[in-house]
């Protein structure tokens, strides 16, 4: 008598799958069924059985690939491979925790306000959760406005050697308001992007950008946190990407490695990564100022006590290898600014980088990091470097790599 056997969708009701979850396990060989002449799926009882050991290896969060890997016997260090998997998630924990504390400091701050009044209270609790939020620039029209402008600016130092083929499936993550996203889009036609931010308010910004624009059809926004992917099923699913695009977005995170690690398991076999961050240490200009480079670091405290780094350009490539990328390359860029450029004094000394710097005033001043005058004198004082005798230097990172 001939074993029984099950169709893809037949299985996929009885294990709670949906039929294009089971044809991607196939694709990625985690549970690769026999076909029939005609080419239909049939799952047999070793496929089954398989297809629960891989679930119970899913729920632990292990990625596809090295499911299939474990399951096929082809992972010469198994307990190495799970012991690796423990420290990752053990990670992750730590991460919680983190949240956990914050959030309880904040809410302490609401029990037991101190004694000089209530609206100091309310300061302290907010900026506490704008760094709980783990963005240090939050989400105001204002911030909007600077990350635009600050892309337009940059567009010819960072891009100019961007662009992927016709085809290629790319996913940019922590995208904003698509400043980046509309300039990938324009040097790579054909290519498909899917474009990812876990703030819906700077998506739907995105999403206005590039409507009515001949790349409206290339491009997709998801919703979702970088720290979550991949998703079991729909666009962002594990293995599903050639290339991974990240601009701005590792310096606002707790565990930029966890995520370069993460990114890994989106991309297909021999996909590629490239990652641009900023180093504020890299900011000097004349004329010096203590008040402009105090103002400064506010910035790199507040975004530090948010769990990110405002120095992580110099850190790129050692996080980078870190996480198991190869053939890794970095190269500084360096914006110079001085009056022979004006539009560079405009878009980047002052509607870039002190605009950013301008826009953590509040949470410097209820975090106790500044008092106003100090603050404001710093402010004054990267605008004086954009007189005509003032010159200004920031410098970026852009690195490339492969998996
Ligand atoms: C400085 S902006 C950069 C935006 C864009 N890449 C650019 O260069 O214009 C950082 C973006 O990362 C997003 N972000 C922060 N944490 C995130 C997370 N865990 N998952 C997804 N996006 C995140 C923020 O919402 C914000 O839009």
């Amino acid at each position: 008598m001939e074993p029984r056997s099950w169709s893809v969708g037949e299985l996929a009701a009885a294990a709670g799958l949906s039929v294009r979850v089971l044809r991607h396990w196939d694709a990625l060989g985690v549970v690769s069924p026999v076909r029939t002449p005609s080419g239909h799926r049939r799952y047999g009882p070793a496929e089954v059985t398989r297809l629960y050991q891989a679930l119970a290896l899913r729920r632990t969060g292990l990625p596809l690939d090295r499911i299939a890997d474990l399951l096929s016997a082809r992972d010469a260090t198994p307990a190495a491979t799970l012991r690796a998997h423990l420290d990752r998630i053990e990670r992750d924990l730590a991460r919680t925790q983190r949240m956990r504390d914050r959030l309880a400091e904040a809410l302490d701050a609401i029990d037991n306000p101190p004694v000089s009044g209530e609206e100091d209270v309310l300061m302290k609790v907010i900026a506490s959760m704008t760094m709980f939020e783990g963005y240090v620039h939050g989400h105001r029209p204002i911030e909007h406005t600077r990350l635009a402008d600050q892309a337009d600016t940059l567009t010819r130092l960072l891009h100019a050697d961007t662009g992927y083929p016709a085809g290629a499936r790319v996913l940019e993550v922590g995208c904003g308001v698509g400043a980046q996203t509309a300039t990938l889009a324009r040097l790579s036609p054909g290519a498909h992007i899917t474009s990812v931010d876990v703030s819906a308010a700077a998506l739907e910004q995105a999403r206005r950008r590039l409507a009515g624009t001949d790349h409206e059809a290339t491009v997709e926004f998801v919703q979702a946190d970088v720290t979550r992917l991949p998703h079991d099923d729909g666009p962002l699913e594990e293995n599903g990407f050639d290339h991974v695009f990240v601009c701005f977005l590792l310096e606002h995170l707790t565990d930029p490695l966890e995520v370069l690690i993460r990114l890994r398991r989106m991309l297909r076999p021999a996909g590629t990564l490239t990652v641009i961050e900023g180093d504020h240490g890299s900011a000097y200009f004349h004329p010096d100022s203590s008040a402009a480079r105090d103002a400064i670091a506010c910035q790199i405290a507040l975004q530090q006590r948010a769990g990110g780094d405002a120095l992580i350009g110099r850190r790129l490539r050692p996080l980078i290898a870190e996480a198991g990328y190869t053939d890794i390359a970095v190269a500084p860029r360096t914006v110079y600014v001085d009056a022979d450029h004006p539009d560079l004094v405009e878009g980047f000394t002052r509607r870039t980088f002190t605009a950013m710097i301008a826009g953590v005033r509040e949470p410097a001043i209820a975090a106790g990091l500044t008092t106003p005058a100090h603050f404001d004198a710093g402010i004054a004082d990267l605008l004086r470097t954009t007189e005509t005798d003032g010159t200004f230097h920031y410098t970026f990172f852009k690195a490339t790599a492969h998996l």
